[in-house]
């Protein structure tokens, strides 16, 4: 026998058993989305290494240490997307959705490819739903926004289990101000920190604001502080979103250090984060990043979106709202060869009413149909042999309930299979 192959590090199977839950976390997400008239996009997995270097930023973690990048045929260099919003903003000025109608809302869903270490929570393939809208400035579209994941939490029964943070970046000139302070403040202590902080301070100093690092932290909790350059329009434009997130009762905490790990962000950004999945427990962030469209190539155009990493959510779910497993529909045993063309119809009836229906097709004895009636989660067994071919009719048993078989006619026996199924 040859070797089997396995999967790639990082990457998995999602097991059928698994399955139920993805699409009722599917199903949610999509009459959420309807809920709040937001337009699928769907775009290529593989897009130009360009694309991201310039979005997600040349010296973000993601682009510099984590993309799946190669040549192809045509010594092109391609990546695999490791997350949305670049690829959406491409697809919206490629389309020329924002010159039908500068004002969009959008969402996606689909495998994103980073190449972390592999822990729990984090995946090298893993799965976004994201939510991204062009054309509007205002702070009600950045609340609007986090209505949209609080409405998804709340859904799905998880509200209690995460939290939100929020925080300011602000405009160009404001972070540029904050950049420099944050740089003369860091300076003299350089020869103090870790190679890989003093590259961060050279190249992306608010990265720094993040670590993990305690020495580090204990250090910057003198630092000058971003929302202490932040201009009226742009105290303005938070405090509204504050306002507007206590009326509506969602609670949130306001985290200075909270700077996210791409370069696109300008104004509102947060997450969403659990403290019930160890240390990978952001399960959304997002934010505003006005200037992507126009560095992208389109016409200027405000944007703000976010995206939920949906493993960790589907962890959350399992700990918290294991999936139903109501029985229901019919299960087709039958009991001879001449009976399947019987069967066969008989399933596509009860299928054109709606009713699930499995047809057993390795035959064998009665009690080995029993048995795998018993495993599937059907409620009914409709039982066929040579007697209901030759009546036209079936023979219903309960699988779930200890109630005699009885034979109907096939009309009666169809309706009472639709009626109880
Ligand atoms: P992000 O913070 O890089 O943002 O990812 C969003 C979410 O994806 C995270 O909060 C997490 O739940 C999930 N995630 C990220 N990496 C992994 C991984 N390796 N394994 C499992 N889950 C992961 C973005 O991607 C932005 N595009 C969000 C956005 C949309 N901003 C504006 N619009």
């Amino acid at each position: 026998m040859s070797q089997a192959l396995q999967t790639i590090r990082g990457m998995v199977d999602i097991p059928p058993e698994q399955t139920p839950l993805w699409q009722q976390l599917e199903q949610t997400l999509r009459l959420i989305c309807q809920q709040f008239t937001l337009q699928e996009i769907r775009f290529p997995i593989v897009e130009k290494t360009e694309l991201f270097a310039r979005s997600v930023g040349e010296t973000s973690d993601i682009v510099g240490k984590e993309m799946y990048t190669f040549a192809d045929r045509n010594d092109d260099s391609l990546s695999l997307r490791p997350e949305g919003t670049a690829s959406c903003v491409r697809a919206a000025i490629q389309l020329g959705l924002l010159h039908h109608s500068p004002i969009q809302r959008l969402w996606y869903q689909g495998p994103m490819f980073r190449h972390e270490r592999p822990q729990r929570g984090r995946q090298r393939q893993f799965h976004q739903f994201g939510v991204e809208y062009f054309g509007m400035h205002t702070p009600q579209a950045d609340t609007e926004l986090l209505l949209i994941s609080h409405q998804l939490w709340k859904q799905l029964g998880l509200d209690q289990h995460i939290r939100l943070e929020i925080n300011f970046l602000g405009n160009t000139d404001e972070r540029a101000a904050h950049r420099q302070a944050l740089v003369d403040f860091l300076q003299p202590h350089r020869a103090s920190l870790s190679e890989e902080a003093q590259q961060r301070l050279d190249r992306n100093p608010l990265r720094l604001l993040d670590s993990k690092d305690p020495e580090l932290q204990a250090l910057l909790s003198g630092a000058p502080q971003l929302t202490d350059f932040l201009g009226t329009d742009s105290l303005a434009h938070f405090n509204t979103i504050q306002q507007h997130l206590n009326q509506c009762g969602v609670q949130f905490t306001v985290n200075p250090s909270l700077v996210r790990g791409l370069d696109y962000y300008t104004g509102c950004v947060f997450e969403w984060i659990t403290d019930e999945l160890g240390a990978q427990g952001a399960v959304a962030a997002g934010g505003r990043y006005d200037g992507l469209v126009a560095t992208l190539g389109g016409r200027d155009s405000a944007a703000a979106g976010f995206a939920v990493g949906l493993e960790r959510v589907l962890e959350l779910l399992n700990q918290h709202q294991p999936v139903s497993t109501a029985h229901s529909g019919a299960y087709m045993i039958v009991l001879d060869d001449s009976a399947y063309d019987y069967a066969f119809e008989v399933s596509r009836q009860l299928r054109a009413r709606g009713v699930t229906t499995t047809l057993d097709t390795q035959g064998g004895s009665s009690k080995s149909q029993f048995k795998r009636a018993d495993k599937s989660l059907a409620k009914h067994a409709v039982i066929i042999g040579q007697d209901e071919l030759n009546q036209q009719s079936l023979t219903l048993k309960s699988l779930r309930e200890a109630q005699d078989q009885t034979t109907l006619a096939l009309a009666d026996a169809l309706d009472t299979l639709t009626g109880d199924c």
